[in-house]
């Protein structure tokens, strides 16, 4: 008899064992089946190049998605790059300047963000940063945005079982590293495409501009000659907002100032030929991404073009491209455009918003 119930007990704590043994294969992570991300990008856009060791996959971006949306990445867990870059708002914040952690105020305007995939360096206002990967460390960091150490926001997320499992999913391992981090970011911003603006369906043959629109367009890519009297009027706009990104990814002095608070890329160059010097910005989904410039110093479209027009501080510093864009002989001259010119101008800009990009489920918070 109490062999039997020797027996009975052996096979009550093998049992047991092996049912524990499930409960933990229960509580391992499977990493969940990754594939390349499709990005569907329409002739009219050029081509891009993408680090060959950040490739874009499914799982990648989506991970890359949630840490764009996590307030865990600043000090006090109150705001996430998404705070500052509102996809409603083309990925500006609508602020002059930019409001990090305890409500300090930045020094610029939340860029938008936009297109990315075609910028290969250059990035930030003053093109400082070098490329995506590179870039994202610094609003992590920056004492006036989210002011914390990467090692913390690497704690925080490890004791956060969503980002064990998000992390296995794009990376087959649950290991968190600064690395895995920014690349996820990366990825995430690569996908952030606006293709299908009035504009791109024009260039795509799909939709007729006004004739407002039209004239807007004419006006934006002429390039008055400085040097013959009578040419045609034109806003030579398209000089620097050049292409169907609306930029030459360059930086130049395009004459709001003749006394300068932000010097711009001088002041990570040390160059005086680079004073003021500020990356040419995207125009695409510009009607909602006011106030506009470095410093947020226009509240409207009607004020850049006043700007523009009547404005232009003209220095050593000042592009030549600006230059060239006046039509007397002598300089400094304004553009001469007409108010009816100025509005023409507006409407053309206003084809380059994208209402389905700031709608797309894609790149809303999770
Ligand atoms: C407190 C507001 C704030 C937060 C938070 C923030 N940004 Fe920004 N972002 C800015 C400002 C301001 C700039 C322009 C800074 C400059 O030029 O010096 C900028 C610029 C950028 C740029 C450069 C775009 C270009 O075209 O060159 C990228 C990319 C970017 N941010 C991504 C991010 C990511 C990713 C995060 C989260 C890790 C983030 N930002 C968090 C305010 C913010
Ligand atoms: C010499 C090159 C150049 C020319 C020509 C030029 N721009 Fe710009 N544009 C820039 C640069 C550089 C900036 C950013 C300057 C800054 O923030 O300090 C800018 C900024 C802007 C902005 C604000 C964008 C934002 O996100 O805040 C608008 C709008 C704009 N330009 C429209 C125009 C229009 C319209 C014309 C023609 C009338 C024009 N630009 C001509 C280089 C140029």
């Amino acid at each position: 008899m109490r062999k039997y119930s020797f027996l009975l007990l052996l096979i009550f704590c093998v049992l047991l064992l092996v049912n524990c043994a499930k409960e933990i294969e229960k509580l391992k992570l499977v990493a969940a089946a990754d594939e390349p991300y499709q990005l569907d990008i329409p002739v009219q856009l050029p081509n891009y190049t993408i680090p060959e060791d950040n490739p874009i996959t499914k799982n990648g971006v989506e991970l890359g998605r949630n840490l764009f949306y996590e307030k865990k990445l600043s000090v006090d867990n109150t705001i996430s790059c998404g705070s500052c870059h509102v996809q409603s708002k083309g990925f500006t914040d609508g602020k002059k300047v930019s409001i990090g952690v305890r409500n300090q105020v930045g020094k610029r305007s939340a860029m938008a963000l936009v297109n990315l995939i075609f910028l290969p360096k250059n990035f930030f206002w003053d093109g400082r940063s070098t490329g995506l990967e590179h870039q994202i460390i610094f609003p992590i960091t920056d004492p006036l945005e989210m002011d914390e150490k990467i090692e913390n926001v690497i704690t925080k997320l490890n004791a956060d079982k969503k980002y064990k499992q998000l992390f296995l999913n794009a990376y087959q391992t649950e290991e968190i590293t600064q690395d895995k981090i920014v690349k996820a970011l990366a990825q995430f911003e690569r996908t952030i495409l606006s293709t299908n603006s009035k504009y791109d369906q024009y260039l795509q043959g799909k939709y007729i501009l006004t004739a407002s629109e039209e004239r807007g367009k004419k006006l934006f890519y002429q390039h008055p000659d400085g040097n013959v009297p009578n040419t045609p009027r034109g806003g030579n706009c398209g000089d620097c907002h050049s292409g169907s990104l609306q930029t030459d990814n360059l930086l130049h002095n395009n004459g709001l100032d003749d006394t300068f608070t932000d010097l711009g890329k001088e002041q990570f160059t040390g160059l005086a030929s680079d004073r003021a010097k500020f990356r040419t910005p995207s125009l695409r989904n510009i009607e909602l991404t006011a106030p506009y410039m470095h410093d947020g110093r226009f509240a409207t479209l009607e004020e850049v073009l006043d700007q523009y027009n009547d404005h232009v501080k003209y220095t050593q510093y000042t592009d030549p491209l600006m230059r060239a864009s006046n039509f007397s002989g002598t300089l400094p001259q304004e553009l001469g455009l007409l108010p009816s010119e100025k509005k023409d101008i507006i409407n053309f800009l206003k084809t380059l918003t994208d209402s389905e990009f700031i709608s797309n489920p894609k790149f809303a918070q999770p």
